[in-house]
Parts: C-alpha cells; sequence; structure tokens
C-alpha cells in the first residue's frame, strides 16, 4: 500500500474562511479522497494558524483575549469545514500542546546544529502578512507582497543561519524537480535565492501572544516559523505516524506563501535533520467578478453561503472546474450557474434520469456485452489527478459522459426492446455507476445520491471501475441538480 501524505496550509484566524480558504482545502480534499479510492494509505491534514501580532490586534478589536478569540473562529473554520464535506483526517491548532512541544524540540534540533545566533532585527515589518521586509523590498514605502503599510521595527532577535543552506537548496530543487510546483513556479523562486538569501530573524520581543522561544523565554518564535513545524507537530516527533507519513508528500499552499514553503521549510527541516517533502504545489488566486478579494472592497465570497445557496458539491466542482490548480481564475455566481446547468443538470443528471427512466420500462435482464467502456480510460484520469491536473481529470470524465449521452441518442433505446434493449441498459448503467466513482473525490454528496438510485451498495474503489457483464435493477430518486436562471 503507497501512503500518501498532504497538507494546506494553516489558516489565519483573523476572520472567518473565505473562498481562497475554501479553495485550497477543497483541492486538497479532492486528492485526499482520490487516493482513497485508489486504496492508498492517506494522512490529510489542515488547521488554524492562531499566534502572532495579526490574531492579538484582531482580538484587541473585539474586545476580547486572544484565546476567547480564536476559539470563536476556530468553530466557524470546523463549521465551514463539515459544510464542505472537507475529510481531513486531523486538524491542527497552533495553540495545542502538541504543536508547542514539537516546535520546542525542532528548534533545539536546529539550535545542536549550530543554525541559531543572537543579534538585533532592524527593519520593517508587515503585519498581515506577518513578514520582515527589507528596505531593498519596499515597493513605494509599502509591502511589496500586498501593498499594505510596513511598520519600523527594532528587536533583540535570534536569527536562523538561513544563508548558508543556498547551496543544499539548490542541490534539492536539482535532484528533485517537481519539489517547486508547478514548473512555471521554479523561476521566481530561483531568482529570488540569486539574488541572495539573508540570515531570518526568528524571534520577537514585542509580541506575547506566541509560543515562547525555549533558548530564551523573553522571546516569543516568530509566527512563520511556528507555523511551518505544523506539517510535522500533527504527526508527532518520534511516533508511529510519523514514521509513517513523513516526509509529506504534497504541501499544497497558494502562490503568495510558496517562499515559506519552497525556501524556508526545507532549510529549516535540513537544520533540524528532518526530510524533506516530496512536492510543494503552488496553486494560483481567485479573483471576485474580475477583481482582487479584499474586505474593505467587502466582495468576500463565503463558502457556507454559497453552498446552502447551491449545494456544497456544485461549489466544490466548480471550484475544480472553472481553473487548472495553478492558473489563476475569476469566480462569479453566473459562470457557477452556467456550469450547474449545462454540465451537471444537463449532461451528468440527464444521463442518470434518462437511464433509469429507460430501465423503468423494461423488465428483463439488464446484461450483455461492454461496448461504451471504450470510450473511458481510467489510467488517464488517475495518472492526471495524481500529477494534481484535477481539471484535465474533470474534462477526461465529462468526456465520457457526453459519449454517454451521445450513445444514448445513437441506439434510440426507446425504440428497441428485449436483448438489445438488456444491453444497451447494461452499458449505460455501468457507465453511470463508473462515472459515480471517478465524481466521487469531487462531489461526494452526488456520487452516494447516484449510487443509491443504482442499487449500487460498494464502496466507492477505483478497482471497480471496469465495465460488468449485468447490471442491477436502479431505483428512481430525485434530480441530482436543479437548473437556474
Ligand atoms: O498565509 N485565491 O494564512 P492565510 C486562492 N497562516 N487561494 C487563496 C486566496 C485566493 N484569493 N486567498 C487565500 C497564511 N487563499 C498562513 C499560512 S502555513 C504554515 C501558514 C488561500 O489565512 C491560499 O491557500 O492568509 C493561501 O495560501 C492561504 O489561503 C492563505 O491563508
Ligand atoms: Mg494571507
Amino acid at each position: 500500500m503507497q501512503k500518501f501524505y498532504i497538507t494546506t496550509p494553516i489558516y489565519y484566524v483573523n476572520d472567518k474562511p473565505h473562498i481562497g480558504h475554501a479553495y485550497t482545502t477543497v483541492a486538497a480534499d479532492v486528492l485526499a479522497r482520490w487516493h482513497r479510492i485508489r486504496g492508498d494509505s492517506v494522512f490529510f491534514l489542515t488547521g488554524t494558524d492562531e499566534h502572532g501580532e495579526k490574531i492579538s490586534e484582531a482580538a484587541r478589536k473585539n474586545s476580547t483575549t486572544p484565546k476567547e478569540f480564536v476559539d470563536g473562529v476556530v468553530k466557524k473554520y470546523i463549521e465551514t469545514w463539515e459544510t464542505l464535506q472537507i475529510s481531513n483526517d486531523d486538524f491542527i491548532r497552533t495553540s495545542q500542546d502538541r504543536h508547542e512541544k514539537a516546535v520546542a524540540e525542532f528548534i533545539k534540533r536546529m539550535d545542536k546544529s549550530g543554525d541559531i545566533y543572537k543579534g538585533e532585527y532592524e527593519g520593517w515589518y508587515c503585519t498581515p502578512d506577518e513578514t520582515f521586509v527589507t528596505e531593498t523590498q519596499l515597493k513605494d514605502g509599502k509591502c511589496p507582497f500586498c501593498g499594505r503599510e510596513v511598520r519600523r521595527i527594532k528587536e533583540e532577535s535570534y536569527f536562523f543561519r538561513l544563508s548558508g543552506y543556498r547551496d543544499k537548496l539548490l542541490e534539492l530543487y536539482r535532484s528533485n524537480p517537481s519539489f517547486l510546483s508547478p514548473d512555471f513556479r521554479s523561476e521566481e523562486i530561483l531568482n529570488r535565492l540569486n539574488s541572495g538569501l539573508k540570515d531570518l530573524s526568528i524571534t520577537r520581543t514585542a509580541v506575547s501572544w506566541g509560543i515562547p522561544f525555549p533558548l530564551d523565554t523573553k522571546h516569543t518564535i516568530y509566527v512563520w516559523v511556528e507555523a511551518l513545524i505544523n506539517y510535522i507537530s500533527a504527526l508527532g516527533i518520534g511516533t508511529e505516524k510519523f514514521s509513517e507519513f513523513w516526509p509529506a508528500d504534497i504541501h499544497l499552499v497558494g502562490k503568495e506563501i510558496n517562499w515559506f514553503h519552497s525556501v524556508i521549510w526545507p532549510a529549516m527541516l535540513i537544520s533540524a535533520g528532518f526530510d524533506i517533502p516530496d512536492m510543494v504545489f503552488a496553486h494560483g488566486w481567485w479573483t471576485i467578478d474580475g477583481t482582487k478579494m479584499s474586505k474593505s472592497l467587502g466582495n468576500t465570497v463565503d463558502p457556507v453561503e454559497m453552498s446552502r445557496k447551491y449545494s456544497s458539491d456544485a461549489f466544490r466542482y466548480f471550484l475544480l472546474r472553472e481553473m487548472p490548480l495553478g492558473q489563476d481564475g475569476d469566480f462569479s455566481e453566473r459562470a457557477m450557474k452556467a456550469r450547474i446547468n449545462s454540465e451537471l443538470a444537463s449532461e451528468m443528471g440527464n444521463l442518470l434520469y434518462r437511464t433509469i427512466s429507460i430501465a423503468e420500462k423494461y423488465d428483463g435482464k439488464i446484461s450483455g456485452q461492454p461496448e461504451l467502456d471504450k470510450s473511458l480510460n481510467i489510467q488517464e484520469i488517475d495518472r492526471k489527478v495524481c500529477s494534481l491536473d484535477t481539471f484535465g481529470a474533470l474534462e477526461e470524465i465529462w468526456r465520457f459522459v457526453k459519449e454517454a449521452n451521445r450513445y444514448v441518442n445513437q441506439k434510440e433505446p426507446w425504440h428497441l426492446e428485449g436483448e438489445a434493449l438488456g444491453e444497451v441498459l447494461c452499458n449505460l448503467l455501468e457507465a453511470c455507476r463508473v462515472i459515480s466513482i471517478l465524481i466521487y473525490p469531487f462531489m461526494p454528496s452526488t456520487s452516494m445520491k447516484m449510487a443509491e438510485q443504482l442499487s449500487c451498495t460498494e464502496k466507492p474503489e477505483l478497482k471497480n471501475c471496469s465495465f460488468r457483464r449485468e447490471a442491477p435493477r436502479p431505483k428512481k430518486g430525485g434530480l441530482l441538480f436543479k437548473k437556474y436562471e
């Protein structure tokens, strides 16, 4: 059995989740579910990043303590993931003891490698990004990454000798080219690496909402350094789970935090003596109706509201179908309705509905030679999902859905009877059954509804995707999707 460990970023709990958080988490969920139906041993981790200035400021604005505040927002995250049917195996919170312990051990190991020293940090800091910004990085005096105000800070600080890791990182990228994924993102990392790697300030004295620095408890650990370690603290250093699942197979992240995952994290891991994950995949960004999403513009999209309005399956499908993982894309309800109407209601929903309607008028044996399966390539779909081309996989699945609809039109089963009808029906019901397995990772509830109508009681598994010579009698159920104006 192959193991598969996939993570999402741990999200800042300064506010409830929006479509961006939902996107990464749904995409990771699709991959986790796909690997489960392949029969892999899967560990899927998500969680929350709860320390630092950004969070304590948000708590202050809400006139509450950081702990009370984060507990409230974490609840909203958990509810959202339930609504979106996220099948994570664990949920790590950086305020948990298990995290604090692992972080302390990790830092001690970095110190043993001689990689930590005391100094003073003087420079700029962007609180919304929780990022140190150098003088040369400033853009018109603002944060070069998000364009917001930066603050000057001057503090005693401990540093990580990141500058010494340039060659080791280059060697890592050379020996495992897919570590930096997708391909086209490696250039920006290499350029930035080549323009110089500075030591990293890893503690703060002015921030009290954080994990005490184990070597000097006047300091707290810089929130990013601590946050990255979540991927290890969720397994627990030295545990059985750790030996089974570490190193991670995929850290799925948004493109704006690629540097932390592709440069700082592997350097920290080398320093602490841990193996390096197989891949950091930096996906693209959603805009909303053509504009950047922001709280001040008031155009943030609430995933729970979208799920209530259109069903969580339709929302999940749209997120994965509208843009390839890696590219940027635009969200609009109009585009979502269009896909629901044509792809989900007309193409897939109708295929099942007409198949079952024809079966209702036939009481003979549903059996015969498979022929429709010629236009289905399971290996190709599997290869695509395993290389994170979920977009291409959906295209391939929908090619098959269309093929099955074409088959109905061509065979005109309403003119058939007896064995000839039994054979066409068997092909159509088998096509629907296989489709229900293939869409399971993308739309788990719809998959279950289909299986139910098809009288299929097996768990969805890829190994059951070959056509059988006989199909059980289906039961009519409701429409899978309704159309929108
Ligand atoms: O960065 N489009 O947390 P965060 C697509 N705590 N994805 C988006 C998005 C958008 N418009 N906006 C956000 C942090 N995301 C840190 C991470 S990990 C050790 C610490 C998604 O709450 C995307 O995955 O700011 C992005 O990387 C993440 O949310 C940032 O979430
Ligand atoms: Mg952010």
